[in-house]
């Protein structure tokens, strides 16, 4: 059943319950409005929509009346217009006049409202507020100079969000919106949700963080925006927080084959920018992950998984690492047929191989690759490739994944020397369960986590003294921070600021000769300025010297590929195309060492790519979790911004540094679904509706003219 109303002469059938603004919007007809929001109760405070109807005294707010049966409404006539025209003198009144100088300039809605009113803010400037403006709050800055008292914030955090920390307040005789007793948003229960800022008309409840239209989304929803594989981490994480494991799991699975892996070694370049960490701590979304990938079953994204008919077209893959399992796993869900060579025996490159078991336990990783099976990839490991070009003979296109699988030795003196040994043969090594030649007294030089990985794997193989240098100072090393704490716990001697001078010794590694390093900077050619320490110099004594000081890819220019620094195969940026027709390259081989998560980022690209090459739309993505309406209404939570970070569970350093036990539990049931509930749901502000100016109606009216 509807009604029939004549808005302006235009008759209209409209939903019974509406109305006038939202009946005359949803037709196309503009009244001017500011306090109205479509999520939002209506109140009716600002008067911009007055209407007159036939046969009613006066005007009244399009917003509070709602539609009649034969109601006629006029939305304008001299009478409206000055009405009209004072309501906006009565908001302005108090309102800065130059709008210049607001950082919502531009994006303001009543800046359009006063450019479609046609009036002039200047002349109805009468009074400053004097408010200080509120920076003493994570994440949102309170400019109350700037405010209208349109109510949308008040409105969305108590009706919307059902949380209630905002309210009118009342300072010398000047109303403005604040919290109770003027407590900071923290101490009041504030989700941080930003709704306030969403539906704010003007510049006063505004994100500290300041962006243009286009980086909305990865500015204020950075985690997604971060993870190289753009993972829906709000989704699952929400997932989490409901105790839908199988459906979080589903939503990493949307973007990658690997959730458990990750869930144990992901660099989680997520956390280090989730908006959490400008409340009190940023959420661990790591291991929220881990936990989905061991609690969630598969079914749910396995009967989801697409799987494209049959396209004819035969694809290798060579390199059974992170980026090339991803290329295979996707390729072969496109149809194509795939084939996945791989040297070592078995498949995961670093994740196997150079990645110490006790931070991933080679099950996950075998449980994990056994999905390129389920999705008709063919596996062939031990299986070393060396004409790679003529490999072009037998398939449609082919894709090296090779990984960086060759330690560097530094040029310096003893680098050779019988007991000096490099990262990745001794890490291969040690997974191998083959001899590394590591002796009782181990040196690593270098300071990232491939470093720890070498001193943590040497503790663990039996060496008694362990010692670990870098140029870098210690506040500027490149491992993680957990690896350094973890490592000292376990006694591995730390020593940043170290320039390596030579290896001593005349028939074996007999130790390290030292300087101290004053100060270390990069200059502008990005060449490293290094001050040594006078009179610094010394030997730390040893009979190992393991170098982790970086590693390449093993290919050489025989092998018909052209090739970019630091032995990198050269490719055309974005298409993965190297010089070679038909062949493509990606992951470390083709930017150098970089992380897990990057490598699946890069696999996925180069599928994509190669499926278009292959006359596919290169389209991989899935669906593979319910796509959920979240519950808008989050509620108040007293000490919400205080809760603290759930920490992953490891065990102590004499239980673990002897063995290559899993050194992590990850979180315990009774905190992960706590944990995942400290999310700010940084996403549910785009749900709220946009708002739309006068002119996006004017041009619906035209195209719809048309
Ligand atoms: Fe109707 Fe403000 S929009 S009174």
């Amino acid at each position: 059943m509807s009604v029939a109303i004549e808005i302006d002469g235009k008759r209209l059938q409209v939903d019974p319950g509406m109305n006038v603004l939202e009946a005359a919007l949803q037709n196309g007809i503009y009244i001017p409005h500011l306090c109205h929001h479509p999520d939002l109760p209506d109140i009716g405070s600002c008067r911009l929509c007055i209407v007159e109807v036939d046969g009613q005294e006066g005007v009244q707010p399009a917003c509070k009346l709602t539609v009649q049966e034969g109601m006629k409404i006029t939305t304008d006539s001299p009478r409206i217009a000055a009405q009209r025209k004072l309501a906006m003198e009565l908001l302005l009144a108090a309102h800065p006049e130059d709008c210049s100088t607001c950082p919502k300039y531009g994006r303001c809605e009543l800046q359009t409202l006063i450019q479609y009113m046609g009036v002039s803010a200047t002349r109805m400037h009468t009074r400053i507020k004097g408010f200080a403006q509120n920076n003493q709050n994570p994440l949102i800055i309170h400019d109350m100079n700037r405010c209208v008292l349109c109510g949308r914030c008040v409105r969305a955090c108590s009706d919307l969000r059902g949380v209630g920390v905002l309210q009118y307040n009342k300072k010398d005789m000047e109303t403005y919106v604040g919290t109770l007793h003027d407590k900071l948003l923290k101490d009041s229960g504030c989700r941080f949700c930003g709704a306030c800022a969403e539906v704010c008309p003007t510049g006063t409840i505004r994100d500290i963080i300041e962006y243009s239209p286009v980086e909305k989304k990865d500015t204020l929803i950075p985690c997604q925006a971060t993870c190289p594989a753009h993972t829906d981490v709000p989704r699952y994480v929400r997932f989490v927080k409901e105790g839908k494991f199988a459906e979080a799991l589903a939503v990493v699975h949307e973007k990658l084959p690997f959730p458990e892996c990750l869930g144990r070694v992901c660099a989680h370049p997520c956390e280090s920018e989730c908006r959490r960490g400008q409340v009190n701590e940023a959420v661990s979304i790591r291991n929220i992950k881990r936990y989905a990938a061991e609690h969630g079953s598969n079914d749910l994204w396995k009967k989801n998984s697409k799987h494209l008919p049959a396209t004819g077209k035969k694809v290798c893959v060579v390199g059974g690492g992170p980026a090339g399992m991803t290329a295979a796993y996707y390729l072969a869900k496109q149809g194509h047929d795939v084939t996945l060579k791989e040297a070592y025996p078995t498949l995961g490159g670093q994740m196997a191989y150079g990645i110490p078991s006790y931070r991933l336990p080679r099950e996950i990783v075998a449980k994990e690759a056994g999905y390129l099976n389920d999705a008709g990839v063919h596996v062939e490991t031990g299986c070393r490739v060396t004409d790679f070009v003529g490999l072009k003979q037998d398939y449609d296109a082919v894709l090296l994944a090779l990984g960086t699988h060759k330690g560097v030795r530094l040029p310096m003196q003893g680098n050779d020397l019988p007991g000096v040994l490099v990262n990745s043969d001794f890490l291969r090594s040690a997974a191998m369960g083959q001899p590394t030649g590591m002796g009782k007294r181990v040196i690593v030089l270098g300071g990232g986590n491939v470093a720890f990985d070498c001193a943590r794997t040497a503790r663990r193989l039996g060496a008694q003294e362990i010692h670990l240098a870098c140029l870098e100072a210690r506040d500027k090393m490149l491992a993680d921070e957990e690896e350094i704490t973890q490592a000292q716990e376990e006694g591995i001697q730390i020593h940043p600021a170290h320039t390596f001078e030579a290896i001593v010794g005349t028939d074996h590694a007999d130790g390290v000769r030292f300087c101290r390093v004053k100060s270390f900077t990069f200059d502008e050619n990005r060449r490293a300025i290094i001050e040594k320490e006078e009179n610094s110099e010394y030997v730390i004594e040893a009979d190992t010297v393991i170098f982790a000081t970086g590693q390449r890819t093993d290919i050489t220019p025989e092998a018909g590929l052209e090739l970019g620094r630091g032995n990198s195969i050269a490719v055309q940026p974005g298409s993965g195309r190297t010089s070679v027709a038909g062949i493509y390259a990606c992951g470390d081989a083709v930017y150098g060492t970089r992380t897990v998560i990057q490598a699946i980022a890069a696999g996925r690209d180069a599928a994509s790519e190669i499926d278009k090459a292959l006359g596919g739309d290169g389209d991989i993505s899935e669906v593979l979790a319910p796509v959920e309406v979240p519950d808008a209404c989050i509620g108040k939570v007293e000490g919400f911004g205080d809760l603290p970070r759930a920490e992953e569970q490891f065990r102590c350093a004499e239980a673990r540094s002897d063995n290559f036990a899993p050194i992590s539990a990850g979180l315990c049931d009774s905190a992960a679904c706590g944990e995942a509930a400290r999310c700010l749901q940084c996403d549910l502000r785009f749900r709220i509706t946009g708002h739309r100016i006068w002119s996006d109606y004017m041009d619906e009216k035209e195209g719809a003219a048309q």
